[in-house]
């Protein structure tokens, strides 16, 4: 009913020339998967390198890190969902942790991007996730539940069943310590149940990708846990050989 995904997130990393050059590699060793979907998220400057490089390969799926949460105006430095979309990008991540940590990005507008993102076309991958002292003080259901009330926000019940979610703790990210398959699992269970409770069956459509320090050693045993229907991958993406491995992982499904 879900087809696995496997996120790219190459963060701030890989320019034009890089990523034209990883997708060579990528491409040739790695054939059409049909059971899975393959996407890339390189910096925004290198989407249209990336989409051309993969023009002979409509399997493999380009998106932005972010969007701004405004369609247009005066405000430099950012990107909008059109222009995304006009790039030749078909996903964006929203709600990363990076944005909402670093950047400071509220619950808020992680929601007016989602909406901005479905209207444009964009199939958005809303990222939720607690942080270490939210996890010690035993708030993580409540910071995700949270996260993913905001983020749906303002979409229907049609359009809640298209997008996808990633669970990412944010202690799992970039640290090398990566949550169980249990523990993921468990998070997972209770983002379905809360998409079940407000789409009914539809909730079964929903991928929920993990991601937090995947890497070639813990996909396949992330992957076949209950709940869990996808890799969202910083650090290990950022090889093609690897990368082309770990999307090759078994799926058993
Ligand atoms: P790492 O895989 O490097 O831990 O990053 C995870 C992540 O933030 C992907 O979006």
């Amino acid at each position: 009913m879900r087809t696995p995904v496997f996120a790219a997130n190459w963060k701030l990393n890989h320019g034009p020339t890089d990523a034209r050059a990883f997708l060579q590699r990528f491409i040739s060793q790695t054939p059409r998967q049909s059971d899975r979907t393959l996407l890339f998220f390189p910096p925004a400057l290198s989407v249209a390198a990336v989409v051309d490089a993969a023009r002979d390969r409509p399997d493999l799926l380009v998106g932005v890190q972010n969007v701004h949460a405004e369609s247009h105006g005066a405000f430099t430095g950012e990107n909008s969902v059109a222009m995304a979309r006009d790039a030749g990008a078909r996903a964006v991540l929203v709600g990363h942790s990076e944005r909402r940590h670093v950047f400071g990005e509220s619950d808020e507008a992680t929601g007016k991007k989602v909406r901005l993102a479905v209207d444009a076309h964009l199939v958005p991958m809303l990222c939720v996730g607690e942080t270490l002292e939210e996890r010690e003080a035993d708030a993580t259901e409540a910071v995700v539940l949270r996260q993913l009330t905001a983020g749906l926000s303002s979409l229907t019940d049609t359009e809640v069943a298209s997008i996808t979610l990633a669970y990412e703790p944010v202690w799992a990210i970039g640290t090398g310590r990566t949550a169980t398959p249990q523990d993921a699992s468990s998070i997972h269970a209770v983002l379905r149940a809360a998409l079940r409770e407000r789409i009914g069956d539809k909730a079964a459509h929903v991928p929920i990708c993990y991601g937090g320090s995947v890497n070639r050693g813990n996909a396949e045993s992330l992957l076949l846990s209950p709940d869990v229907d996808g890799l969202l991958v910083g650090g290990a993406s950022l090889d093609a050989d690897g990368w082309s491995a770990i999307t090759r992982s078994a799926i058993g499904r």
